[in-house]
């Protein structure tokens, strides 16, 4: 049987995941589950244990379930390591999402000052992380969740050196879901590739007949079910900028793309009761896990399709299962480039369609990326690295660095407020600065 840890075992999350495994337990033989939280997170962690014994009994299935604060306990000989922690909390990002919108500044998860500072966060707990895992589960595989998500398995895979590691988000799930609707299709029944960045790519469409219906579905990507999470406001896209590109983005571009609308869209929730969008997820956290108490409760409750990261169960448990059973199916993961996008170094992490077997995840190759796409790619990319460097060693200079080339944030004067502001913000979280 397969022995599962997953860190941050108290995210709301969890439940999804469960359901996940519990949908695949004929193919993926499950023999116990480590959910691991820290000492601030006891009591999710508890609530959590507790939903997730029900999901499993009354689902039928012997697999053990522990919830533990001892994570070496959960690591030892796991199999699979999911991690989905969020180091500060959800007042940290409060934080990360407050401090620039005071400075006339994009504040979101993970674009912008506050998701250089997720990553400065995360980053070191990560390192802790791989090198218990080098202990204590040398052969297991990392599936990564927390966000940056790009960010955090490039600095795994490359400059830790872990590379059974796979990085994953929900958005990719969201645009095969919801696009084929569009234009009259089912979900499977068209062809989807993807290349570019986590938050940052772009995907082109091909029917069953093998005809590109790219532009056909980049015509609807303003409407309602245009492939955008929940937790984007969708700003209209700019129509004559994409039909340029001849390619869809993700729903993340409209940051860059619509910068006004969407930084106008965010300074008028934080201006008003409502707040920003880490501040809306605290109440409806308070409301899931009020559900989730309920011991009458043994199911994933509709709720949680509120949250921006609703389906990720279905990128988490399908690829610990095309793993496991070497499935060799395409799926979009956060991998090693290796020429599959030629203007990026071949040994930095992308987002990419891949075949997904018990060697990994192998990238589709995309291929040359037009100007305009290109440039973009090649500055983030350059950011992240250095938000890695800085986190890494500490390295302030690496952080200006990152400020400069993140196109959301001011260079000089305000910007620089924000990088103080954050550093003193966030200090108990950043033990290198
Ligand atoms: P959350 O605030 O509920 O945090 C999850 C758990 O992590 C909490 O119970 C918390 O106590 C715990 N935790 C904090 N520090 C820890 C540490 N050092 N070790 C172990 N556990 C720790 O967060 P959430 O909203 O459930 O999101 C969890 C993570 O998943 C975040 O990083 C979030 O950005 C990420 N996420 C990713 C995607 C994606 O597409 N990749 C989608 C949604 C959320
Ligand atoms: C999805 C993303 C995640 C993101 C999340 C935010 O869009 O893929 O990476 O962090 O939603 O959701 P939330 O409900 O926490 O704002
Ligand atoms: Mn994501």
């Amino acid at each position: 049987g397969i022995k599962i840890a997953t860190i941050g075992g108290g995210s709301s999350y969890t439940p999804e995941l469960m359901e996940g495994f519990i949908k695949r337990y004929q193919e993926l033989p499950i023999r116990e589950i480590w959910l691991v939280d820290v000492e601030e997170g006891k009591e999710k962690l508890s609530i959590i244990g507790g939903l997730t014994k029900r999901m499993w009994k009354a689902a039928g299935y012997p697999v053990e379930i522990h919830t533990t604060l001892n994570r070496q306990e959960a690591l030892k000989d796991a199999d699979f390591v999911t991690t989905q922690f969020r180091v500060g909390f959800l007042d940290a990002r409060i934080k990360d999402e407050r401090i620039p919108l005071l400075h006339g500044m994009l504040g979101q998860e993970t674009n912008g000052a506050g998701g250089i500072f997720k990553a400065l966060r995360t980053i070191p707990v990560m390192e802790g992380i791989v090198e218990d895992m080098r202990r204590l589960c040398p052969n297991a595989w990392l599936i990564n969740f927390t966000n940056p998500s790009g960010i955090i398995t490039e600095a795994v895979i490359r400059r830790m050196g872990w590379k059974r590691c796979i990085g994953l988000c929900n958005v990719p799930v969201i645009s095969m879901m919801s696009e084929p609707g569009l234009i009259g299709k089912k979900p499977g029944e068209l062809n989807y590739r993807f290349a570019g960045l986590n938050h940052f790519h772009w995907h082109r469409v091909f029917d069953e007949s093998g005809k590109e219906v790219t532009g056909r579905i980049l015509e609807h990507i303003n409407e309602k079910n245009g492939g955008t999470p929940v937790n984007i406001y969708h700003a209209p896209f700019p129509m004559d900028i994409l039909r340029s590109m001849k390619a869809i983005p993700c729903g993340y571009h409209r940051y860059y793309i619509a910068q006004k609308e969407m930084l106008a869209h965010s300074l008028e929730e934080f201006h008003t009761e409502r707040g920003t969008r880490a501040e809306q997820m605290k109440e409806t956290e308070r409301e899931l896990f009020a559900l989730y108490r309920n011991p009458e409760l043994s199911k994933k409750p509709e709720q949680l399709s509120r949250r921006g990261g609703a389906y990720y169960s279905d990128a988490a448990c399908e690829c610990i299962n095309a793993i496991y059973n070497d499935k060799k199916i395409p799926m979009v993961v956060s991998t090693e480039n290796n020429g599959a996008i030629p203007c990026l170094p071949s040994d930095c992490i992308v987002e990419v369609s891949a075949v997904i077997s018990a060697a990994g995840a192998w990238p589709m190759v995309w291929g040359e990326m037009s100007g305009a796409m290109r440039g973009q790619l090649q500055l983030m990319k350059a950011m992240e690295e250095c938000v890695i460097q800085a986190a890494m060693y500490g390295d302030p200079g690496a952080l200006k660095e990152a400020f400069m080339l993140n196109p959301l944030i001011e260079n000089g004067g305000e910007g620089d407020k924000v990088l103080k502001e954050l550093l003193i913000a966030h200090e108990k979280y950043l033990p290198r600065f």
